[in-house]
């Protein structure tokens, strides 16, 4: 096991649920200190709940935002280097959104539908990347981020163009934020999931009826937990020079 984030300072955006529950799973058993976010206040207090009694109320903090507003971001990556007194070591981004509307094609999708996405998957990642990559925010010794994108971020699906354009971008402003941050010791990644077992997979299922096992080499979908190995893996000493990547973690979807 890694002993390499034990009492390093990370954040999760996502805390609540799926992927970034089981990330915060994982970092508070590999003893980091933990800064978690999420909009949905019930779920991240049982998130909360849950994590201080493996870890220890001293150690994990929990902050009620939504990532589209840009001073709730602020405030939270600021109140969260007072209050554990240091700055951050790491910082995972995987909060993030698909509609439960049926497929559209592009001549379908409305204003709101298009703009729901962007503005969770794309403009919300942006808002807290620039919180964290602000001056003094990550240690002087360098740091690590990880945005949770998606295999929609590296190829097209028919009726999803919302969910797609907003996952592109995300790796997009991953490579551009690598580069610009390199030089700080900084480095940035992004994991790409393929269908994962997760409550966001679940509620689109109960909409749409059950959803086909994905067209993988490994022939299942993923599991939380196994996304978050990635990300934790990225966020860590032991992927020291790694960045810039996205990380496929779907099985084998696009071989
Ligand atoms: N599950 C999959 O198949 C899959 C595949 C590829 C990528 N992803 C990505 O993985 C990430 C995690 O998804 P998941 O499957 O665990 O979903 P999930 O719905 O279980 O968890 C997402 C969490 O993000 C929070 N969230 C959403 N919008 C927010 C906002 N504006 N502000 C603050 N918190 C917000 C939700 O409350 C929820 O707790 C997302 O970015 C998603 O796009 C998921």
């Amino acid at each position: 096991m890694s002993a390499s984030l034990a009492n390093k300072l990370i954040t999760v955006t996502g805390a609540a649920s799926g992927i970034g529950l089981s990330t915060a799973r994982l970092l508070a058993r590999r003893g980091a200190l933990l800064s978690l976010a999420d909009y949905n206040k019930s779920k991240l207090s049982q998130a909360h709940e849950e994590l201080v009694s493996v870890s220890s109320s001293q150690k994990i903090l929990s902050t009620t935002l939504d990532i589209r507003n840009t001073q709730s971001v602020n405030d939270w990556i600021a109140s969260t280097t007072q209050h554990f007194s240091r700055p951050l070591d790491g910082c995972a981004n995987i909060a993030g959104f698909h509609p439960l509307w049926s497929p559209k094609s592009v001549e379908e999708v409305t204003d709101e539908e298009f703009e729901e996405c962007i503005n969770i998957n794309t403009l919300g990642l942006f808002k807290c990347l620039r919180a964290q990559l602000a001056p003094g925010i990550i240690s002087p010794n360098g740091g690590g981020i990880v945005n949770v994108g998606s295999v929609s971020g590296l190829i097209g699906f028919a009726g999803d163009s919302a969910y797609v354009a907003s996952k592109h971008a995300a790796h997009g402003l991953t490579k551009c934020a690598s580069k610009e941050a390199g030089k700080r010791g900084i480095r940035v990644n992004a994991v790409a999931p393929g269908q994962t077992n997760t409550p966001m997979v679940q509620a689109m299922a109960a909409e749409k009826g059950v959803l086909p096992t994905p067209p993988v080499s490994l022939q299942r979908e993923g599991q939380p937990e196994e996304i978050a190995e990635a990300i934790v893996w990225l966020l860590g000493e032991e992927s020291r020079y790694v960045t810039g990547s996205i990380y496929r973690v779907d099985g084998g979807m696009l071989d």
